[in-house]
């Protein structure tokens, strides 16, 4: 058969022919004034550090790396548990469509996600309501991003005000870009301060109108007329800090009597590890007490419930593609609320629905979770983390490392941290031999283990390269995903680490510090030289 040449390709001649300042092929590809911005913008991140790429391939549970980087918290991802009964639920005779979704929420209605979520409103509301306990409906998203875009976009009105932690996630930032709110409705407070939300509220509660037509921010706040959503993660993706979210409800309690303060939690990093001790994994603002809806009394023991405080939170969002090994997500608010998402959020309308595998594996992973399968899981992690905290710095400490090269954050960092760790609650590498490490008196950290864990450094890429060398997969983690001077090795623990996983990971963050440590000295003592040379030089 005879080949035709390239040149003698038609649409390419004719191309070619056409005149002579239209573009080569090669020309085409590099797309002249866009390619230009692009690459340029590319190449300032790449000559900054900065420049964003994937990962090496990897298989999950097949990878000889020790895994400190994922979000599989409870390590259900690689679960033979969870697997079972995924498969034993998707093969069930009486299960119709088990594949894709065939379409949007508002097209077709597939009754597994309609029984996913009525199931999750029950287990992740309190079981025994009180009278005055508000009912919260659940809508599933196909993303906790989804789910934040679709609220933060659609609810506020125009204005509305929000502030937000200034360590809130991207979607939620997102969503309250594409809002209707005016700029001046916008705020935020330094991270976890209720002082700083204290002192925003404030400014804003005595906004003196620039406009006297119109009424003021404050005018509005006050009479009712317009509302304020505060919206926090219950725990923070990259700093491991959890919200102070009963501090924060009682703040908006006293401060608007009319009731027209709203606490939005964003739930993605807690779910499935903390909880009440009747519903481990429901969540913080479960384990808090606020779980009762909008508007109920606050608290989990009648003492509490006295003081007559009542729950702020008017939507919460729990995702399920971090501890739980699925994707998607379910947010929990009024049922006002769920039908003007229905109406409004582009983001549920105008894309098909979750596929039915990943339905009925969330529906598996709270099987587990009702069961107490994963309680004993989150108890391992927790105290895992602890160790970890109690043990690196102890470490630290005794090699005399300077905060400068690596430090924990402040959060972490108390007078019992140093203890000897011979007491300490880890007695073996199987973790169920683990204690929790709440109710154990020898690591008392100020703040409550988490399984996120930042490891301060000006250097992250060296020491995770540094860990990498040795098995251990911990991200660096820089500007602009958090701020410019808090880099760090975001260390994400799991239940399936071990004592031994961590003691290495401790071993080989100081040991790069060690180096790092001697290097920096190193270039200070041949500086010294230099100068000391070059004045003498000068003496002479
Ligand atoms: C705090 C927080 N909210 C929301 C999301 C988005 O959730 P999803 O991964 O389900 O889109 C993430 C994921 O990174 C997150 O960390």
């Amino acid at each position: 058969m005879p080949v035709m040449k390239k040149t003698e390709n038609k649409s390419q001649t004719s191309l070619h022919n056409e005149s002579t300042s239209t573009p080569s092929l090669r020309e085409t590809y590099q797309l002249g004034s866009l390619g230009t911005t692009l690459r340029a913008a590319l190449a300032s991140r790449e000559a900054r550090s900065i420049k964003r790429r994937l990962p090496e391939p990897s298989v999950l549970g097949k990878q000889s790396l020790i895994d400190f980087t994922s979000n599989d918290y409870l390590s259900l991802s690689t679960s033979p548990l969870l697997r079972t009964r995924f498969l034993q639920k998707i093969t069930a005779k009486d299960r119709g469509q088990i594949l894709g979704s065939a379409g949007s929420r508002l097209l077709v209605n597939p009754d597994a996600h309609h029984r996913l979520e009525r199931r999750l409103e029950n287990i992740l509301s309190r079981p025994s309501r009180n009278e005055s306990d508000t009912p919260q409906v659940g809508i599933l998203f196909n993303s906790g991003f989804d789910a934040n875009m679709s609220f933060f976009t659609c609810i506020p009105q125009p204005g509305d005000v929000i502030i937000l932690d200034e360590y809130i996630h991207a979607s939620v930032w997102d969503g309250v870009r594409a809002s209707r709110l005016a700029q001046d409705c916008v705020k935020t407070f330094e991270h976890n301060s209720i002082e700083s939300i204290r002192t925003v509220l404030d400014r804003l509660l005595n906004v003196i109108p620039s406009d006297t037509s119109s009424a003021s921010i404050a005018e509005r706040l006050h009479s009712g007329s317009s509302s304020l959503f505060v919206a926090v993660e219950s725990l923070y993706s990259m700093d491991g800090t959890l919200a102070p979210l009963r501090e924060i409800n009682k703040l908006l309690s006293q401060l608007f009597p009319r009731k027209n303060a709203y606490l939005i939690v964003d739930e993605a990093h807690a779910t499935g590890i903390y909880g009440p001790p009747s519903r481990p994994g429901c969540g913080r603002v479960s384990q808090l007490g606020l779980d009762g809806g909008l508007g109920s009394p606050v608290g989990v023991t009648m003492r509490e419930m006295d003081d007559g405080e009542e729950c702020r939170v008017l939507a919460r969002l729990h995702t399920f593609g971090k501890a739980l090994a699925g994707s998607g997500a379910i947010l929990l608010t009024t049922p006002l609320l769920t039908s003007y998402l229905i109406n409004y959020a582009r983001p549920l309308i105008y894309t098909t629905a979750l596929a039915h595998p990943n339905v009925v594996l969330v529906d598996s992973a709270f099987d587990l979770m009702i069961e107490g399968e994963t309680e004993q899981l989150s108890t391992h992690l927790l105290a895992l983390s602890a160790y970890l905290a109690n043990l690196l710095q102890t470490e630290l400490d005794k090699a005399r490392i300077s905060p400068e090269i690596v430090c924990l954050p402040p959060h972490l960092l108390s007078p019992t941290l140093s203890r000897s760790l011979e007491s300490s609650s880890l007695s073996s590498n199987d973790h169920h031999d683990i204690s929790s490490p709440l109710s154990s008196s020898s690591s008392s950290p100020l703040h409550p283990p988490t399984p996120i864990m930042p490891l301060l450094t000006p250097h992250p890429r060296p020491l995770s390269a540094f860990l990498l060398a040795l098995g251990m997969n911990a991200r660096p983690i820089t500007w602009p995903t958090v701020p410019r001077g808090k880099e760090r090795v975001r260390v994400c623990l799991h239940s399936g680490n071990t004592k031994k996983d961590v003691e290495a990971l401790v071993s080989g963050v100081v040991e790069w510090a060690r180096g790092w440590t001697e290097q920096i000295e190193e270039k200070k003592e041949k500086n010294v030289v230099v100068v000391d040379s070059l004045q003498t030089q000068s003496k002479l």
